[in-house]
Order: structure tokens, then C-alpha cells, then sequence
């Protein structure tokens, strides 16, 4: 099959396209590299002697859809174009719901003008909302959302539902992820936040790289054993590997929800000292005060993507960690060395 995988250049799509080129899958890449890098993709060129056209524009350019759909025979999407920064998209809402809710609304319409109905989503773990009791399981409704990044994907869940509700030739998947983390096993790509990382794990490996100082863990005063916030991280391979599966799904019209993760809650303390334990780094940390809009603590009942999709995350916390220092240790700068 031919994927279309936008945001392709980032984090997970760039990981998710080497899964799908050895699956043997054809890939072409829309990413404007607000957050993403073609360098990744020229790695992925030489790591699987296989080629990864990479159209440059936005998402949200209509004119720009139809023209990549007419130069090449897409089947499916996968839809990973987006802006993820918690506390930005509580700075920037109308940029986060811009990306966010009118690039996939925008997206939905190219296709359905060029025929194609199959469409892979990244949605998050945080739709579930502060409410709702762990471990998360697809049954439970989408809660309340307590900032604009999480309320957009919210909005594209339902944008997607009343989509294929509306037109029932339509196959959606919505993955939802839990916390990401690793890298390939090769070290030549990884994870490249652009400014300061807002996630743990990059945050981590550029304390132990010496790009910053010390790690500020927010908050030790939660109701968790260490006090920390736990969540459930998955490598990023992992995860790569659920979306190759749910491809799978796309045969069949309709809707259909995954959790992604381990069903493994960390905390934040149990990965410092796993990061130091692997890597023999040492970590120093600081205790600041908890970041607005944490919760305390959650993880995955991912049974069902087992159950339908054979999917299951494989690689342990051992190995996201080995991987991930691989990475940040022979590309201190990330692909601007
Ligand atoms: P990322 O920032 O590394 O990748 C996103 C990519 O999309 C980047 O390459 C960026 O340049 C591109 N992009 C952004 N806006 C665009 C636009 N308007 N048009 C074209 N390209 C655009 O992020 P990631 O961690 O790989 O996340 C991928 C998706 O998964 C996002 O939708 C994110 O919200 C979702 N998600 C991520 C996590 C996580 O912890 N990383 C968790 C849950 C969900
Ligand atoms: N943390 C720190 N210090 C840091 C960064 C994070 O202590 O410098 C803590 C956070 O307080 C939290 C934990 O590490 O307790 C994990 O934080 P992340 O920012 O890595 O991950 P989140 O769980 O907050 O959110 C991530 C993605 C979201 C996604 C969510 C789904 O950023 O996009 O996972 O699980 F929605």
C-alpha cells in the first residue's frame, strides 16, 4: 500500500516510517518541519536503501493536498501532523486548534475529494481526562480536557466519529497513545524537540549529555508510592509497530479505538534512577514545584489492541532507555550536529 504520512518527519513518524518501508509499504511524507527534520529522512533513505519522498507544506493547505494526491496513488493516511506542547497550547490556543482541529478537518476533505477513506489518527491518552479511573480503557467516555492541546484532540475524535457516522465508507482508527519514549536501535534517529524539552524523557537525555544543567521533577508530593507522577511509557518502536497493525483494521469500514502502551506504570523517580542505572549517567535533579494540569497517575488497559490488532508493546523500559541514550549520545545535537 502507499501511505500518505503526514507530520511524517517528527518523533513518531519518522519511526513509523521505517516500520512501514520493512513492512514493505510505499511512504510519502507531508511535513512544513515546524518540529520535524528532513535530515530524518534522508537517515531513514540510507537505513533502508528504500526512498522517502518528502513533500514540504502545511497540512492545512488544501491546494497542496490535491496536488500530492494527484502525483501520487495514495490508499491510506496516517495523520500524525500536529503541535503538541501542553503549556504553548495554553499560551496559543488558536495555533493549536488552527494545526490541530482545521489541518485534519482540511486533510479529511482533500481525501474525500481524491477517494480515499482510510485514515489512521494520533489521538492521546489525555482524552480519557482527570476523572476517569485507571487503567484507561477504550469503554470509558472521553472526559473533560483541561487544556487546548487535549480538548483539540478531542475535537478531532468527534470530527472523525460524525465523519464516518456520516459517510459509513470511511475507516478510522483512532490510536491513542500513552507516553513514548526510545529510539531506533540503530542510534540515527531519534527524538530532536526543537528549544527546550517538554517531555521527561528528552528532557533526561539532554541533562546526561550535558546540554542542560539538572532536571526539575515536577512535584514529589502526589499520592503515588515515591510521590512522583507515573505514567505508562512505550517505545517509540512499539508504537511504530501498533500503527503497521491497525493498518490492518483500515480493510474494514468503520471506527475503532486503541489504547497504545504498556499497561506498566513509572514514575518519574523510577526512571531517573533506571536512566542511571542503564547508562551509568548520572541525573542530578532538583524537586520543583508540580506542573499545572498533571495527573497523578495513569496507564493502559491496551487488551484490546491485543485482542484485534495482535498488538502488544514488546520492549522494556530497559531497552527504551539504552536506546534513547544511543541516540542522544552519538547525536549530542540531534540532527544539527
Ligand atoms: P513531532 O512534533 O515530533 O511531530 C509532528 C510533526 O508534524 C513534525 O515533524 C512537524 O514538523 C509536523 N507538523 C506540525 N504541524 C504541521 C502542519 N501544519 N503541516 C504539516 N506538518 C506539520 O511530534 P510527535 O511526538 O511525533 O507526535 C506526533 C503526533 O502524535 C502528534 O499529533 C501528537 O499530538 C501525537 N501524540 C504525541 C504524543 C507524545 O508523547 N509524543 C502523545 C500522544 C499523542
Ligand atoms: N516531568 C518532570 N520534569 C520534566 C518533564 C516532565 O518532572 O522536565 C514529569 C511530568 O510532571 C510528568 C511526567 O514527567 O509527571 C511525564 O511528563 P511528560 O511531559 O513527558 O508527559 P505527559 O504525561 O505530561 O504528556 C505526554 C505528552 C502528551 C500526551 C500524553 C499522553 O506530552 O502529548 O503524554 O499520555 F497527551
Amino acid at each position: 500500500m502507499t501511505i500518505l504520512v503526514t507530520g511524517g518527519a517528527g518523533f513518531i513518524g519518522s519511526h513509523t516510517v521505517v516500520q512501514l518501508l520493512e513492512a514493505g509499504h510505499a511512504v510519502v511524507v507531508l511535513d512544513n518541519l515546524c518540529n520535524g527534520a528532513a535530515e530524518a529522512l534522508r537517515r531513514i533513505e540510507r537505513l533502508t536503501g528504500k526512498s522517502v519522498p518528502l513533500v514540504k507544506g502545511d497540512v492545512r493547505d488544501r491546494k497542496a493536498l490535491d496536488a500530492l494526491f494527484r502525483a501520487y496513488h495514495v490508499e491510506a493516511v496516517i495523520h500524525f501532523a500536529g503541535l503538541k506542547a501542553v503549556g504553548e497550547s495554553v499560551r496559543e490556543p488558536l495555533a493549536y486548534y488552527d494545526t490541530n482541529v482545521n489541518g485534519t478537518l482540511v486533510l479529511c476533505q482533500a481525501m474525500a475529494a481524491a477517494g480515499v477513506r482510510r485514515l489512521v489518527f494520533s489521538s492521546s491518552a489525555t482524552v480519557y481526562g482527570p476523572d476517569a479511573p485507571v487503567p484507561y480503557v477504550e469503554t470509558l467516555p472521553r472526559g473533560r480536557t483541561s487544556n487546548p492541546y487535549g480538548t483539540s484532540k478531542a475535537m478531532v475524535e468527534q470530527l472523525l466519529t460524525d465523519l464516518q457516522l456520516a459517510d459509513p465508507h470511511w475507516s478510522v482508527v483512532l490510536l491513542r497513545y500513552f507516553n513514548p519514549i526510545g529510539a531506533h536501535p540503530s542510534g540515527v534517529i531519534g527524538e530532536d524537540p526543537q528549544g527546550l524539552p517538554n517531555n521527561l524523557m528528552p528532557f533526561i537525555a539532554q541533562v546526561a549529555v550535558g546540554r542542560l544543567p539538572e532536571l526539575a521533577i515536577f512535584g514529589d508530593d502526589y499520592s503515588t508510592t515515591d510521590g512522583t507522577c507515573v505514567r505508562d511509557y512505550l517505545h517509540v518502536m512499539d508504537l511504530a509497530d501498533g500503527h503497521v497493525q491497525a493498518l490492518g483494521r483500515l480493510e474494514t469500514p468503520g471506527l475503532h479505538v486503541y489504547n497504545l502502551g504498556t499497561g506498566c506504570g513509572v514514575s518519574v523517580l523510577d526512571m531517573v534512577r533506571s536512566f542511571e542505572r542503564v547508562t551509568g549517567q548520572s541525573i542530578p535533579y532538583r524537586v520543583a514545584p508540580r506542573r499545572e494540569g498533571d495527573l497523578a497517575a495513569f496507564w493502559a488497559d491496551a487488551a484490546k489492541a491485543h485482542r484485534e490488532l495482535g498488538w502488544q508493546a514488546f520492549r522494556g523500559l530497559d531497552e527504551m532507555i539504552a536506546d534513547t541514550w544511543r541516540w542522544q549520545s552519538e547525536n549530542p545535537q540531534g540532527y544539527r550536529r
